[in-house]
């Protein structure tokens, strides 16, 4: 009997040293897939977050636990839910991923909400801020920001800075719905007004219809809400050859609009532009020094990085923290309960994951576009600090 277990364990021990597996196989790697959009219109949203990724790893090292931190990137060419459903799902079954994160757009990031659920698999969201997104999956955690966290504080602040008339323009989807809500609650329960409400279409807006439409209101103010890049350019280009400016109509908005990896293309007419926000390359702490050298020393050709930057930045600190917590054996129900009630140093601030939403609660920013050495940078003046999303405190 005894004889006859050695012999069967010298052969398994001669089977395991045959075939033990190479050092990248599953066992000794943490997978990361990563989904966002590398080409097409939103084509920076997936080169932001990659750029924090590496950022963060340059500085932390590319291993935790013992296990190699393996970044599988996926591009949606988005917005195109259909195809981050497909890369999510390839990811899972065929790749075997631990972490999905990336999620530059609340429509992939819906898609995307049940594979994570099946599958219980952490999703780190590193941008897409529409509230309702963390409700779609236990498995969702958030480290960027959602709309109504950032709209609803500028509602307070326009009052209080006698703007009561107000005319808004959001682009047509669920962040600017969201934006559009919790900005007009706020402003209306100080007792301003609405003068004008504008949906424009998230592809391809064309703003000048809708700028002349905002002149003729004559409101004190206009509030934007349109996703990060291009389309903060064609507004304020479109503001101001349609005279907004002149006829003393100033702009408030969410800091997407004047997003730091835009703004130094943006020119002069953007100086004056009051924005809400939780990140600014401004920003004055040693986290946010330390970031910003990372970042330049590994993406060189990558200009100033922006708020999906940070946020992917954080969401890697994330993966860390969970990784080591576990022993780099990721159980995603484990990964969940790490993730609840996290804090950490951001370069944004402190940052803490609700453990009953799973949401960012975070400071926002009151800041304003000025020249700093001859470069345009938003300049926080004011906050409103452990802001939860309003919709679900
Ligand atoms: C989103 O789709 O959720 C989104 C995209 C761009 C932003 C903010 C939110 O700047």
């Amino acid at each position: 009997m005894q004889s006859k277990t050695i012999a069967a364990l010298a052969a398994a021990t001669a089977f395991a040293t045959t075939f033990a597996p190479p050092a990248a196989w599953a066992q000794d790697t943490i997978k990361v897939g990563v989904i966002a959009s590398f080409s097409g219109p939103f084509a920076d949203y997936g080169k932001q977050m990659q750029g924090g990724i590496k950022a963060w790893m340059a500085q932390n090292g590319d291993s935790v636990a013992g296990k190699k931190i393996q970044i599988i990137y996926k591009d949606t060419t988005g917005p195109s839910p259909e195809i981050a459903k497909r890369l999510a799902q390839e990811l899972v079954v065929r790749d075997k991923v631990d972490f999905l994160a990336g999620f530059g757009l609340t429509p992939e990031a819906l898609a995307v909400a049940p594979i994570a659920q099946q599958a219980k698999k952490p999703m780190i969201i590193m941008n897409a801020a529409t509230s309702i997104i963390t409700t779609k999956s236990d498995y969702i955690a958030r480290f960027s920001m959602t709309l109504p966290q950032i709209s609803a504080p500028m509602g307070d602040w326009a009052l209080k800075n006698k703007i009561k008339n107000v005319a808004t323009v959001v682009a047509d989807y669920g962040p600017g719905i969201d934006a559009e809500k919790a900005f007009s609650d706020r402003l209306v329960k100080n007792g301003g007004k609405v003068v004008e409400a504008i949906r424009v279409p998230l592809r391809n807006p064309e703003f000048a219809p809708f700028i002349q439409r905002i002149k003729d209101a004559k409101p004190d103010a206009v509030f934007v809400f349109v996703p990060a890049g291009e389309q903060s350019i064609a507004f304020m280009k479109g503001y101001r050859e349609r005279g907004l400016a002149a006829a003393g109509i100033k702009v408030i908005a969410t800091g997407d609009l004047t997003d730091d990896h835009v703004l130094p293309a943006m020119g002069d007419n953007t100086l004056g532009v009051i924005t809400t926000f939780h990140y600014s390359a401004a920003h004055k702490s040693p986290e946010n020094d330390a970031f910003l050298k990372s970042f330049a020393a590994t993406n060189p050709q990558g200009g100033r990085p922006n708020f999906m930057a940070v946020a992917a930045y954080d969401g890697m600190n994330a993966i860390y923290q969970v990784s080591n917590k576990l022993g780099g054996k990721i159980d995603g129900t484990k990964a969940m309960a790490v993730l609840k009630g996290m804090k950490i140093n951001s370069p944004r601030g402190p940052i803490s994951i609700d453990p009953t939403t799973r949401d960012v609660v975070q400071t926002v920013y009151v800041r304003k576009v000025e020249k700093v050495n001859g470069e345009s940078y938003n300049i926080e003046f004011d906050q409103f600090p452990n802001m939860k999303d309003p919709g679900r405190q």
